[in-house]
């Protein structure tokens, strides 16, 4: 599939989940400057590539798209509930997300971490909401906990602080990449296939796509923050060398860098070469554009 389509159908996907979760932004019951905080966020644009990823594996195996948006819609939450966080003054203290000022800025720091916290609890109870067998919505929310939790992202972002200043390894920095980012992408993708019910042996083959695409994606992001500029990232660029931070880029430099992210790609797709049909077409697409992106 050529970029422009992947980039075509990436927009209609991204569409069906933002009509979606409008749905749940409009349910009153919260109090207001807290959902008004979550909803800007939230709907703030976003490439909304985890819903995508989830949405297609699920696809793929049979499964049609109504009966999974509500768990798409829930990893879309939490990985909005990530990037508040991930912004605050304690953590990478950027101002300015997703073209607009951060959730903190805005709406003041308690606000902001109530706002993450909310969506973060809110995106589980979404996850409940799948007309689906109550065993194969079980095995995914297992999955995306484990995923988001201390073994995951959350364990990620703690290795990236520890690691600010330091000089570590490039295996330390691959393993901290797939677990503040890879690790989230990859169960977008598993639980697209649990959802559906998906035999162990394409589960496998599946999560192997899934975690390369993870690392290849936040190489991409290291890169993107040296080359990029800030208008067109919606978020600022050179933060990361202001920060200190251990990178692809800081440690093996821009060319390395390059290298490494589109081979991470490229196992990424070699991992589900034998899948034929439209979606196995757009995820290996997917990875294409993982380490193509200018945003
Ligand atoms: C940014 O993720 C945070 C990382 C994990 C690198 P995205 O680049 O997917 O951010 P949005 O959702 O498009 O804003
Ligand atoms: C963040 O990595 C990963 C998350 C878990 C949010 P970064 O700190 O590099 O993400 P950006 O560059 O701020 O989006
Ligand atoms: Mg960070
Ligand atoms: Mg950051
Ligand atoms: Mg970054």
């Amino acid at each position: 599939m050529d970029s422009q389509a992947v980039k075509a159908r990436l927009a209609e996907l991204g569409a069906m989940v933002e009509a979606r979760l409008q749905g749940f932004a409009d349910d009153p019951g919260a109090p207001l400057r807290l959902r008004e905080a979550m909803v800007y966020s939230l709907m703030a644009g976003g490439k909304r590539l985890r819903p995508a990823l989830l949405l297609s594996a699920a696809s793929l195996f049979g499964t049609a798209a109504d009966k999974v948006l509500p768990f798409a819609c829930a990893v879309e939450m939490v990985h909005t509930y990530s990037l508040i966080h991930d912004d605050l003054p304690a953590m990478d203290d950027d101002d300015l997300r997703r073209g607009r000022p951060s959730c903190h800025k805005a709406f003041g720091e308690a606000t902001a971490i109530l706002a993450g916290d909310a969506l973060q609890a809110d995106a589980f109870r979404a996850m409940t909401l799948c007309d689906l067998p109550a065993e194969r919505v079980l095995a995914a929310v297992r999955e995306f906990a484990c995923a988001a939790g201390s073994f995951g992202m959350c364990g990620g972002q703690q290795l990236d602080m520890e690691a600010e200043e330091q000089a570590i390894a490039l295996e330390e920095l691959r393993h901290l990449h797939a677990l503040k980012t890879g690790a989230i992408l990859r169960a977008a993708v598993v639980c697209g296939c649990l959802l559906a019910g998906a035999p162990q042996r394409d589960l496998e083959a599946f999560g192997r796509f899934g975690a390369s695409l993870g690392v290849a994606f936040q190489i991409a992001d290291d890169i993107l923050d040296v080359v990029g500029d800030t208008a067109t990232l919606g978020k600022p660029a050179g933060s990361d060398a202001e920060a200190h931070k251990s990178t692809y880029p800081s440690l093996v430099g821009l060319e390395e860098s390059r290298r490494l992210a589109r081979a991470h790609a490229d196992e990424a797709i070699a991992a589900i070469a034998a899948y034929g049909g439209p979606d196995a077409d757009f995820l290996r697409g997917l990875a294409n554009f993982t380490v193509t992106r200018v945003k």
